[in-house]
């Protein structure tokens, strides 16, 4: 039966060997580019390392890399098929909304996508800060109706950063902005989120996101009677980790039939933000052409948009788990090692999988786990379990068949998640008390100059005295 690949599937040592496009063994020891994670560990000359475990890895110019990355996938295909729009990357900041990761995002010039009220704060910060220049497009989405302080907030934000966008979800976000003082430029949500082949399915879809063709129109029709209002951006998400080309295309095909009619009406109309759904490697098996995506969309968009006589738009996403995902790993040591009557031992960690990787636990998520050292050592087949005494925190994930091999050697194993960096630790939490009151992990924040020297920032772990005190106890 085919299974996702998580690792190294052989009981043949690997010392040296290029897992995927930043992994490679060398010696025995794992890089992460040209990192020696095992050094990080283990190596007491690694000022101040070694560094504890376990240990969050966050690896910033990957998102750099993956930025530029589908910026230029863009440039290139616009130039092949003679597209007559251009392409905006906003990030989604829900993936991942930690200070340094949205910072890097903004620095290395994506548009800022957010969706809630301590959202509008993070993005009054980096403003202040200059990280967010005022020509960055900041897309508004989530539920905000009237009265709502995320509604409030966006009324504020608009007086100091002029080019905010707020994504109309239903009609009862509409009244504030009709109201507005300020001038506002919006987007309109298409009800699109799941595979519609055709836009009668869309609208009948339950999905909660977006309006109906019926509100939708309505909702042009006032923003369009509003002297102070222009709509500008057409919305329209399937879905998450999208990972088939064809369906990608053509579930947002009846979307961009969509935006051409209402192009025709409404020629303020300039953008087609398609949301998410982006997919990225979290195991390494992972197969998928961004080129031949992004050309199938832009000629969907010029076939579309020709039949309804209006011009191709500016296209962009919101790259949620495609920016954050690769940048993040997650280090345990190998405290022990139970063989419990079965034939692949129990290798028990230093941590606890399921909180720091929710979605292994609830959505049986697989993400790529590989040995920091020994690789130069026969593996064997084992499973892995996290150190709370919750009998779902597990690796490889419930019910999953995908094979887990590791070195038979334990002395001092230290083993790395990798691909963990969109929507975990979000949805973990960050800094708060977990299951078995364990404590979290402490960062290591890595960057790397234009020389290739690598810069290191750790930030600590919490302490029994700050669980303690989460819990009421100090
Ligand atoms: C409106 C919107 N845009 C973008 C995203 C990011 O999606 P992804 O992580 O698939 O890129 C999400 C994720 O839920 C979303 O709700």
């Amino acid at each position: 039966m085919p299974h996702q690949v998580i690792g190294w599937e052989s009981t043949d040592p690997v010392p040296n060997h290029v897992f995927n496009s930043y992994l490679s063994s060398r010696h025995g020891q794992l890089y992460y580019d040209d990192l020696n994670l095992a050094r990080l560990m283990t190596a007491a000359d690694h000022a101040p390392a070694p560094y504890p475990s376990p240990l969050e890895l966050i690896y910033l110019p990957m998102i750099r890399r993956k930025i530029h990355d589908m910026q230029d996938i863009f440039a290139r295909a616009i130039a092949d098929v003679g597209y007559g729009g251009r392409f905006h990357y906003a990030y989604a900041s829900k993936a991942n909304t930690a200070e340094e990761v949205v910072r890097t995002t903004l620095e290395a010039g994506a548009h800022h996508e957010m969706s809630s009220v301590v959202d509008v704060e993070i993005v009054q910060i980096m403003r202040r800060a200059g990280l967010l220049r005022p020509e960055c497009m900041v897309f508004a989405n989530g539920f905000k109706p009237a009265g709502s302080a995320y509604a409030d907030s966006l009324l504020r934000l608009k007086r100091t950063h002029d080019n905010l966008i707020p994504i109309v979800e239903s009609l009862d976000e509409l009244p504030p902005l009709l109201h507005a003082d300020e001038r506002f430029d919006l987007g309109l949500r298409q009800k699109s989120y799941g595979f519609h082949p055709t836009l009668a399915d869309m609208d009948a879809s339950s999905t909660r996101f977006g309006m109906d063709t019926e509100q939708l129109w309505q909702a042009a029709a006032q923003i369009d009677a509003a002297p102070h209002l222009q709509l500008t951006v057409y919305h329209a998400m399937i879905g998450s980790q999208i990972t088939d080309v064809d369906r990608f295309v053509a579930g947002l095909e009846p979307a961009i039939e969509q935006y051409a009619r209402l192009r025709q009406q409404y020629p303020s109309l300039s953008i087609f933000n398609f949301g998410g759904g982006m997919p990225v490697a979290m195991t390494l098996d992972f197969a998928f052409d961004y080129d031949a995506f992004v050309h199938r969309l832009l000629q969907t968009f010029q076939r579309v948009c020709g039949q309804h006589n209006v011009p191709v738009p500016d296209v962009m996403g919101e790259f949620g788990r495609y920016t954050t995902s690769e940048h993040g790993a997650h280090f345990f040591k190998v405290i022990t090692v139970k063989e419990a009557g079965y034939q692949y031992p129990w290798y028990i960690v230093d941590g606890s999988i399921m909180t720091s990787f929710p979605d292994s636990w609830a959505l049986s998520e697989h993400f790529i786990v590989l040995p920091l050292n020994h690789l130069d050592k026969p593996f064997r087949r084992v499973r892995l379990g996290g150190v709370t005494c919750d009998s779902d925190d597990v690796y490889p994930p419930k019910p999953s068949q995908a094979p887990l091999y590791l070195p038979v050697e334990t002395d001092e194993l230290f083993l790395g998640f990798f691909s963990v960096g969109a929507y975990q630790e979000m949805l973990g939490g960050v800094r708060g008390s977990k299951h078995c009151v364990l404590p979290e992990a402490a960062e290591l924040i890595v960057d790397r100059d234009t020389d290739g020297d690598y810069s290191f920032y750790r930030l600590p772990g919490q302490s029994t005295e700050d669980v303690l005190r989460n819990l009421g106890y100090v």
